[in-house]
């Protein structure tokens, strides 16, 4: 795949003018290089995400199976819950790599996400009860799937809706390689009760993707309309129907309309918070409405539409001053992107996701207008132009004009700019956290977030025209009403998704199987756990060989210590965990020895969750 990239690339780079007086062939430099990282931090992403996965990735002793954490990070701060929307927005890009690649190790993993929503969708919780829907606008629940009954900004409306999207996506897959009784019986139950969720109460307000601003949030209004008009299709494929998508989605399409003020889309309406409306909030929500097949239709707000990329350039420059890592960098070239310029959480600092979608929807862009082959620049979209490439004019460039490969030109080296910034900012371990420092660029909060790792892969697609979304019907979805009213549907019903008999896919047999020993053990500074056994991996019983687990999740509570080593299939092993002081002193756990045996089908990972005896 990278290989066919750096083909087309360097074929297409002698045609290609200069931005900014570059030679070409530094640009194409430029973008080798990024082409090396990205190849490499592609493998790192996908194992972060699969680390936090219950109950067999590295990292998430204390998920259900299925269930995704949003963070490993157990203090400071303690994001070791599921959330709604940000296990959709992973699976929905694990979905499209499964797709693309046809990795059955990912489609397990996908499988047991959507058992895992049937009985999350079930669970009274603060927000409510399944029966009359209310209970789905729930955002965060425990690692093992039981409610969290603690304070919160609730409810959160996008949580079904982007559930809705991530499932039909595999549902339409289903669909289209002879599974649909597994769409119809296991997928569609779940779908219906989400989307039902969202015809009845995209009306009201809840709390915006940052759970702090109660309102309506664009972002929430973006995908709702997405999930609705999906929605419908989805559900006349599986042989029913939903009525109540059909009647709401153009209502909520007119109200989408409201956020955007003429120059910009204010993310937090219905509310008087006290913001400049500036927020990463709208380029989001311009990932989650992209459709290949759209063309740069402002009603949708497509990523390439004039209103989409106007936005692009306020928000942006709204974190030019406010960083330190933006200072001296000129107008025209990326910044470093948060959530919004008035953020205090942390200080206030850029986030990775934020600017890896900043990138991400300049990539989308590219790609739909290339594939429309012509730039039609509009008053509205002039000032984005015009800061990439300044001697823009309103006008319709075809993608035989020499305006066209300049304009191209320049919104690609653009859009690198931002994906090099995030390569500057990330350690050479590829780990990457929620944010990282305005003044010196460190990781800060919380590590491994998983959205980070979702981020950094959709980018990756967008970027390489690989395992891109499939259309959700966006181009025939962009007439208003003449009137927008609110919302008639009153109540409909909400029945528990039961089944989750998945029939047994064709899967790769795994060659390896990365194993994740647990262990809660507590102890005092200076004291390490190790585990040791039969195997060479864990020393052969050598105290000296053991493998020393990792204390980084440690808490009062929790005390864990933890670490994986890769087996094969089917080996049978016999360890135990051994503590040594800081005198190097061993003091083995009691008998007699454990005993695991790898699986030996075709899931590549596989955990044990021991307490020290
Ligand atoms: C990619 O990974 C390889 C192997 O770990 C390393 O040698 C190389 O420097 C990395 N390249 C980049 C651009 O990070
Ligand atoms: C409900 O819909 C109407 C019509 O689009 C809109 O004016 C109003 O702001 C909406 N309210 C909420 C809370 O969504
Ligand atoms: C993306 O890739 C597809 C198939 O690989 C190709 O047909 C299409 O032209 C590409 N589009 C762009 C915008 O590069």
């Amino acid at each position: 795949m990278l290989k066919g990239v750096l083909l087309f690339l360097s074929a297409a780079s002698s045609l290609l003018p200069s931005a900014y007086g570059i030679p070409a062939s530094v640009a194409f430099n430029k973008r080798a290089a990024l082409d090396d990282w990205i190849a490499n931090e592609t493998s790192t992403a996908l194992a972060g995400i699969l680390a936090n996965i219950g109950s067999t990735g590295a990292k998430s002793y204390g998920a259900g199976t299925g269930l995704v954490l949003a963070s490993p990070s157990t203090t400071n701060p303690d994001y070791f819950y599921i959330w709604t929307r940000d296990s959709a927005l992973v699976f929905k890009t694990l979905v499209d790599r499964f797709i693309a690649s046809g990795d059955t190790n990912l489609q397990l993993e996908i499988n047991d996400y959507i058992s895992a929503q049937a009985k999350l969708q079930t669970v009274s919780n603060p927000s409510g009860v399944l029966s009359n829907g209310a209970g789905l606008g729930e955002p965060k629940f425990n690692p093992d799937g039981t409610a969290f009954t603690g304070d919160w900004g609730r409810p959160q409306r996008d949580g079904p809706a982007l559930r809705a999207t991530a499932l039909i996506a595999y549902g339409r897959w289903l669909l289209s390689n002879g599974y649909s009784s597994a769409a119809t019986n296991i997928v569609w139950p779940i779908v219906r009760n989400d989307l039902q969720y969202v015809a009845q109460y995209w009306n009201q307000t809840g709390f915006d993707l940052w759970e702090e601003v109660q309102g309506s949030s664009f972002f929430t209004t973006a995908a709702q309309h997405r999930a609705l008009v999906e929605g419908s299709a989805f559900a006349s494929a599986v042989g029913s129907s939903c009525a109540n998508c059909d009647a709401q989605a153009p209502q909520v399409r007119c109200f989408l309309q409201q956020y955007w003020n003429g120059q910009f889309v204010v993310a937090n309406i219905n509310t008087n918070i006290g913001r400049s409306g500036k927020d990463v909030n709208a380029i989001l929500a311009s990932i989650q409405t992209f459709d290949p097949s759209a063309g740069c239709d402002d009603v949708t707000f497509q990523p390439c539409s004039p209103r989409m990329l106007a936005n692009h350039k306020v928000v942006t420059d709204s974190f030019r001053t406010v960083y330190g890592t933006n200072n001296g960098i000129a107008a025209g070239e990326a910044v470093a992107v948060g959530r919004y310029p008035e953020d205090v959480y942390f200080n206030g600092n850029p986030w990775y996701l934020a600017t890896l979608a900043a990138a991400e929807q300049l990539y989308s862009a590219l790609h739909q207008i290339t594939k429309a082959g012509s730039i039609t620049i509009t008053s509205t979209s002039l000032p984005f132009w015009k800061a990439i490439y300044s001697a823009a004019a309103t006008g319709t460039y075809a993608s035989s004009s020499s305006t066209f490969s300049a304009l191209t030109s320049a919104l690609t080296s653009y859009a690198d700019g931002y994906t090099a910034l995030v390569q500057k900012y990330t350690p050479s371990s590829g780990a990457l956290a929620e944010q990282f420092d305005k003044s010196t660029g460190s990781p800060l909060s919380a590590a491994d977030l998983t959205w980070s790792y979702a981020a950094f892969l959709t980018m990756a697609s967008a970027r390489s025209n690989t395992s891109l979304p499939a259309s959700w019907g966006a181009a025939a979805a962009n007439t208003l009403p003449t009137v927008c009213s609110p919302s008639s549907s009153s109540s409909g019903s909400y029945t528990p998704a039961t089944d989750t008999s998945w029939p047994s896919f064709p899967c790769t047999p795994a060659s390896s199987v990365q194993t994740t020993f647990n262990v809660l053990a507590p102890t005092t500074p200076g004291q390490d756990i190790y585990v040791v056994g039969s195997v060479a991996q864990l020393g052969g019983w050598d105290t000296a060989s053991a493998v020393l687990l990792s204390a980084d999740r440690y808490r009062s509570d929790m005390p864990l210590w933890y670490g994986s080593v890769v087996l094969a299939p089917g080996t049978s092993v016999e360890y135990k965990y051994i503590r040594k002081d800081a005198g190097g002193g061993v003091v083995w756990e009691s008998d007699p020895n454990r005993e695991f045996t790898v699986p030996g089908g075709c899931r590549s990972a596989a955990a044990v969750g021991d307490s020290w005896r």
